[in-house]
């Protein structure tokens, strides 16, 4: 068989293995994006890098809205940037909740 179909099974094969998460089909790739793009800048464990600490423990100060608020329009006139182009309201919502009830641990 050649090698590209059997590359093609085997990605099959993991994309079709149960999934152990939650509810919003969009959750493993929603946990990626926040480990990977917000993780660039906020760093990979969340606790803070050229942007601040966003472990749930540092997000006293907000609620679910207005995280999720924060997340799609960012913080004008710094570094944060808007996520409204990639990510949908229900997206971010779900990264607010992610991030309050401790995407770190
Ligand atoms: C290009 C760098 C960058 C990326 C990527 C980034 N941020 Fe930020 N973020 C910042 C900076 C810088 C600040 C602080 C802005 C300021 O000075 O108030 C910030 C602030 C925040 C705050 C406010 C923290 C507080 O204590 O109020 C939250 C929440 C946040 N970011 C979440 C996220 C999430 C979620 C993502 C991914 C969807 C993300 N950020 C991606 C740079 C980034």
């Amino acid at each position: 068989m050649p090698a590209n179909k059997l590359v093609l099974m085997v990605l099959a094969v993991l994309v079709a293995a149960p999934a152990p998460a939650p509810a919003d089909p969009d959750a493993p790739a929603l946990e990626r994006l926040v480990r990977q793009d917000c993780g660039s800048c906020h760093g990979l464990s969340l606790k803070g890098g050229l942007g601040p600490d966003i472990r749930s423990g540092a997000l006293g100060h907000h609620d679910r809205a207005s995280l999720t608020s924060l997340i799609l329009d960012g913080i004008p006139g710094t570094a944060m940037p808007p996520w409204r182009p990639l990510l949908s309201e229900a997206d971010a919502t779900w990264i607010a909740g992610y991030l309050l009830n401790g995407a770190e641990e």
